[in-house]
């Protein structure tokens, strides 16, 4: 075993046992967390916890008042203790505060991308457990630093992926693991919403989807920070919702590994056009901006056993919301976009099935136990179940699902395609970021029916 082998795998055992001292809840207190970043995402995380009895909200971060006002008052309105705020004077820093609170057990991060990676390795030098929002980092050294950081302290981390946690998802790693279609062979997967509404509005936080062609400080939410990575990065910026299930698919870290990457960009239209449209003419400056995003990012994947995984980038074009999954073995396929399957021997030759009797069939036991609570939760309540991962691993002192070598793996997909594209589309090499732990580590993700 090389050096940095022998490292991680003491670091990996030092990770699964988790917190040094008996945990809160095995003394009879609820699981205490706090949240960093009470925006648009945040506040539909918290309505899932505050929704929880083993959960108490003891503290909410947020630089901008009025989000932070909606989390306090979600928190009043579940009729839940004051949580402590940090923020509402505006200072950028007020997070580090939050950290320091005395009995905090772990906290959400749901901030601007280019936040996640400082405040998360902040949070688990503090001994916080986090549950970051995708993405882990920007730069390909912010997802080892924040790797590094977890092997190093131990404190667990979850990338909240919620796509994994998704009904037909779910009952599609049910048929994977019950060898439906076959050996896997090809995997498709996406990030394709049209978020020109997303990306644009006019600073109002009343009117946040599509009131205007504001963006940067002059936006609201997202158009405030997010639209800027369309301006100076061409990748594949958000490929977890993609890569998750497809990685969990093709036990990825756990028996298999991305080997090679390549990306192609196509041009940028798409948000000029809207602004130009949108603004009924060219003399709105946000119509003068280079977007330098391509319209349409394909990232294509190798994996160790074989597989290749298909990734596309799609929110500048008008377009329904559509992840693009597709599943495809030596037995047959899944599609999501028509809802369709096709089994060799079972479906009818040459011909699609409809997804819906499957998926009863293949329901996963998650969904079977949990499908009344988790109705209304956000995303077709897949939301809820994200949480309830997070919130149950730590309870239980047990390995993340998703976890710190899935979050980097998965999210460092973005500098990577960002380095191919600049390169001239070049084929790079996949880092190993498991240092060979991939061969031994086995799939934990929703396997015993409680997480
Ligand atoms: N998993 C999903 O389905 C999903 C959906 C939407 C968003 N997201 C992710 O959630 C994250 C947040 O997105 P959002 O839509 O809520 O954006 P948002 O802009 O509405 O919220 C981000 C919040 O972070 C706050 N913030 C910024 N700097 C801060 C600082 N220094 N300290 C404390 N707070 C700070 C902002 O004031 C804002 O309220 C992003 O990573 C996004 O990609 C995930």
């Amino acid at each position: 075993m090389k050096r940095r082998e022998f490292i991680l795998a003491g670091a990996a055992l030092a990770a699964t046992s988790l917190l040094p001292e008996t945990p809160a809840w095995a003394r009879g207190r609820k699981v205490r967390l706090g949240m960093i970043g009470t925006g648009m995402r945040g506040q539909v995380l918290l309505k899932e916890l505050l929704r929880r009895d083993d959960v108490d909200m003891v503290a909410l971060c947020d630089i901008e008042p009025v989000m932070l006002g909606r989390a306090t008052a979600m928190a009043a309105k579940a009729g839940k203790p004051a949580p402590r705020t940090y923020g509402a004077d505006g200072d950028a820093n007020a997070w580090k505060r939050l950290l320091e609170q005395r009995g905090l057990d772990g906290v959400i991060i749901a901030t601007p991308w280019e936040l996640h990676a400082p405040m998360a390795i902040a949070a688990m030098q503090a001994k916080v457990a986090v549950g970051c929002e995708v993405v882990a980092g920007i730069t390909l050294q912010d997802h080892w630093d924040v790797l590094n950081t977890q092997l190093q302290t131990g404190t667990p981390y979850m990338l909240l992926e919620n796509v994994c946690y998704r009904r037909d998802v779910m009952a599609v790693l049910q048929m994977v693991r019950a060898g439906l279609f076959g050996e896997l062979v090809h995997l498709q997967g996406g990030y394709q919403h049209d978020l020109r509404a997303v990306k644009f509005n006019d600073g109002n936080p009343d009117h946040p989807y599509g009131s205007g062609v504001e963006f940067g400080p002059k936006g609201w939410s997202e158009a405030r920070w997010r639209t800027e990575h369309s301006v100076t990065r061409n990748g594949e910026l958000y490929p977890s919702h993609g890569i998750g299930p497809c990685a969990m698919y093709t036990g990825i870290n756990r028996g298999n590994r991305f080997t090679h990457i390549n990306a192609f960009a196509s041009k940028a239209r798409g948000l000029h056009e809207y602004t130009v449209a949108k603004s009924g003419g060219t003399t709105h400056p946000s119509t003068r901006v280079q977007f330098k995003l391509g319209d349409i990012v394909t990232t294509t994947l190798a994996c160790a056993n074989g597989e290749t995984i298909l990734l596309q980038h799609d929110t500048s074009l008008p377009r329904p919301y559509s992840l693009g999954f597709r599943v495809q073995g030596t037995q047959g396929l899944w599609m999501d976009i028509n809802h369709g399957i096709h089994i060799e021997g079972r479906s009818p030759a040459h011909e699609w099935e409809d997804f819906k009797a499957y998926q009863d069939q293949y329901e996963h036991p998650l969904w079977k136990q949990h499908a009344d609570t988790a109705a209304g939760a956000g995303h077709g309540g897949m939301d809820w179940f994200v949480i309830h991962a997070f919130v149950e691993a730590l309870k239980a002192r047990a390995p993340m699902p998703i976890d710190i070598f899935d979050a980097v793996t998965w999210s460092a997909i973005t500098p990577l395609s960002e380095q191919s594209i600049g390169n001239g589309f070049q084929t790079l090499e996949f880092p190993d970021f498991t240092g060979g732990l991939w061969q031994q580590r086995k799939p934990i993700f929703a396997f015993d029916g409680r997480y």
